[in-house]
């Protein structure tokens, strides 16, 4: 199986052409803004590598595999405006730079434009894969609004946590393996195992995503530092501490976290209570343990296990990440 860095150049080769026309410029010019600022392409090369694992690749990956990029654009766009994010990528978010109303069609468009793309393959495949890409669509839409309803919610358990973000994280990293595997002609026990490894890699995934939101480094992940404190959200980060704060440290979560608005000394005064409980660390850990288990479903998938090495690979890779 091909390395990540050379399947993302090949879907990037299929992937960096504008996907819109030029008229109304008002509504397209933004999306080309956001897609020229590229990601990191895990998804897409994650449907490839789907297909790799069990065949020679599919025509009709590319389509596929943009189709899930495009997909995944559309969900940030529409995040940013819900999270009230300014910055993606390292620029002006959308909803910043064109208003919301733009960045509602803008992300709007990006779907049709997805579904246009599944439109196009062989339709011996179309069934299985609209199937795993509309309930997938679907649980990323629970999973988001469970992450908005969160925000005014005093304390949620990691459980429930762990099941919101499975929705709105986890589900699509599954499915793109999926549909990667559907089109590999794997059967349904390897199709499986293999969407388990998915989404608990994505759980990994989103442990990760919530520990860089505060500890990472903003120049790298392109995001604001803290957003996810500015905007009261549950994350591991938040769960922990307030499940191991001493009685003191609790009274001044409960207080930053009931206030709204930007404000650094509440980010640096969180981030401290963060560190002294531990919570980090517990963060780290847990990315490792959701890891770990996402591999023992990589195990189970019946191929050759050198075939498996690239999705390992991406596995490290993802565990590692810094944006
Ligand atoms: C961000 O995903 C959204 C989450 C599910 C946390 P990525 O970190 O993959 O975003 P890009 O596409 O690389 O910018
Ligand atoms: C985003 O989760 C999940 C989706 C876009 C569906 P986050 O809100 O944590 O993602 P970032 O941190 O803004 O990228
Ligand atoms: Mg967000
Ligand atoms: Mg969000
Ligand atoms: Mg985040």
């Amino acid at each position: 199986m091909q390395a990540f860095n050379v399947l993302s150049e090949k879907f990037n080769t299929f992937f960096n052409v504008t996907h819109f026309p030029e008229q109304p410029e008002s509504l397209y010019e933004p999306n080309n803004y956001f897609l020229q600022q590229t990601g990191k392409k895990i998804r897409p090369v994650m449907c490839i590598m789907g297909n790799e694992l069990f065949d020679e690749l599919h025509p009709d990956i590319w389509q596929v595999a943009a189709a899930i990029e495009l997909f995944h654009n559309f969900t940030l766009v529409h995040d940013d405006i819900m999270d009230n994010a300014p910055l993606r990528r390292g620029r002006d978010t959308i909803f910043k730079k064109y208003g919301t109303n733009t960045a509602i069609l803008s992300g709007d468009v990006m779907l049709i434009k997805a579904y246009k793309y599944l439109s196009q393959i062989d339709t011996h495949y179309l069934p299985a894969i609209l199937q795993t890409f509309n309930t997938c669509a679907r649980q990323v839409c629970e999973g988001q609004q469970m992450d908005m309803d969160f925000e005014t919610v005093p304390a949620v358990g990691l459980d429930e946590y762990i099941n919101m973000i499975a929705l709105k994280t986890s589900v699509l990293l599954a499915a793109s393996l999926k549909m990667g595997a559907i089109l590999g002609n794997a059967g349904e026990r390897n199709q499986n195992h293999l969407y388990e490894f998915g989404k608990n890699l994505g759980i990994a995934f989103q442990v990760q995503d919530d520990y860089l939101d505060v500890f990472g480094d903003a120049t790298k992940t392109g995001k604001q530092k803290g957003g996810d404190i500015l905007s009261n959200k549950k994350t591991f980060l938040q769960i922990h501490a307030f499940e191991n704060a001493s009685a003191s440290q609790l009274q001044q979560l409960k207080h930053f976290y009931s206030t709204t608005g930007q404000n650094d000394e509440k980010v640096a005064m969180v981030t401290e209570i963060f560190t002294a409980c531990g919570s980090d660390v517990w963060t780290k850990e847990l990315a490792v343990r959701y890891y770990n288990k996402a591999l023992q479903h990589l195990d189970d998938v019946v191929v050759i296990s050198s075939r498996k090495q690239a999705l390992k690979e991406l596995a490290d890779m993802l565990l590692q990440r810094e944006y």
